[in-house]
């Protein structure tokens, strides 16, 4: 089957995925009385594993809920030497370039591959390594944090694939990349 690494993320308004404080209250400011998912458990259902930023798996972390995966999943990091004792059976360092990453998850098997995280998002794209993004735009204006998108060495053209309302607030859109 063809790999494809896919973004599933979301953002406020003025494009940041964590407040000034690194924080994510924010994303549950949209009152959700029958805790709908916004597409998760379908999307999650479509991957095999996932690969997060160390910053973001850090924040998994402190997270005062189960370990929320049943996928494997690679925590990119150059600074990490070993992951902390709770999480070793769950979760694994990787480092490197991002095509030696790759071929590495590759070869485990795993090709459907939940790329999550700012930086991360970022160096995948400077790559041209996301081949689908699926981005729920929350209404707020945070006027600051941390960014979903960077420079790019270049310009990329993404067709749309489809624009879902949810919560009659929270519009996710969904994007493919044109190659
Ligand atoms: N709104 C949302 O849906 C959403 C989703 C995900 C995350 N978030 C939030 O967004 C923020 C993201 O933080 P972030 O921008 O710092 O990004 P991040 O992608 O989570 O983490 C960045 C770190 O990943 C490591 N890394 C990246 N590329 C690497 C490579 N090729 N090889 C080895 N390590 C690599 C580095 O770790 P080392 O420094 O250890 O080398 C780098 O500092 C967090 O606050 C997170 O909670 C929000």
């Amino acid at each position: 089957m063809q790999s494809r690494n896919i973004v599933f993320i979301a953002r406020s308004l003025d494009g940041y995925i964590a407040d000034k404080n690194g924080g994510l209250d924010w994303l549950n400011t949209t009152p959700n009385p029958d805790h709908q998912d916004m597409g998760y458990e379908k999307f999650i259902k479509s991957v095999d594993a996932i690969v997060m930023g160390r910053t973001t798996f850090e924040t998994v972390c402190s997270f005062d809920i189960e370990w929320p995966y049943k996928i494997p999943v690679f925590v990119l990091s150059f600074s990490l030497e070993s992951l902390p004792e709770d999480y070793k059976d769950k979760a694994e360092i990787v480092k490197g370039s991002l095509s030696d990453i790759l071929e590495q998850i590759h070869k485990k098997g795993y090709r459907q591959l939940y790329i999550d995280g700012g930086v991360t998002v970022q160096n995948f794209l400077k790559e041209d390594l996301i081949d689908e993004l699926i981005i729920t735009t929350i209404p707020i204006l945070l006027g600051g944090g941390t960014p979903l998108f960077g420079e790019l060495p270049r310009e990329m053209e993404f067709e749309h694939v489809e624009s879902v309302l949810y919560l009659d607030a929270l519009v996710q859109d969904s994007y493919r990349r044109k190659r």
